[in-house]
């Protein structure tokens, strides 16, 4: 058992003030809240994700059909853009700019976000993410690495 002295020192200050009638309102946990913890930590990130394979027959992909045809593909957060008759660039559709991704226009070179009106390049060297793709016949399979 611990003397008085001892309690003291070690107990949490709102209890000794309660045990003395004195309210006062104050956490007694020392456990540190990080600041990096938030609920999508749990959530698989990008280089955890399988390949995703897409059949572009599906006809919900017939907007790449043609040469600069594009798809906001919202249920894989994916911009997917048709380059060539062999070529099919996906991006993340998260903006750069506040991470909206469901406004989307495309001109046929640059990809513009609704929100603010920022301009994206279609290429993989600019600041939208852009995933490895494969395109054969009329599969495309995107790799999130
Ligand atoms: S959120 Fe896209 S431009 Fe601001």
């Amino acid at each position: 058992m611990k003397n008085r002295r001892t309690f003291l020192k070690t107990a949490c200050k709102p209890i000794v003030l309660a045990t003395l009638g004195i309210p006062i309102l104050e956490a007694c946990s020392t456990e540190e809240i990080s600041e990096s913890s938030s609920p999508s930590s749990t959530a698989p990130s990008v280089n955890e994700k399988k390949p995703l394979v897409i059949n572009l027959a599906d006809s919900s992909f017939s907007d790449l059909t043609e040469i600069g045809g594009w798809k906001n593909y919202t249920q894989e957060d994916l911009l997917l853009v048709r380059i060539s008759d062999d070529e099919i660039r996906a991006f993340d559709n998260r903006c750069p700019h506040q991470g909206n991704r469901d406004r989307w226009e495309y001109d046929g070179s640059n990809f513009t976000c609704q929100y603010h009106f920022n301009t994206y390049s279609n290429s993989c060297s600019g600041s939208l993410i852009c995933f490895s793709t494969t395109f054969e016949d009329n599969i495309l399979t995107v790799t999130f690495s």
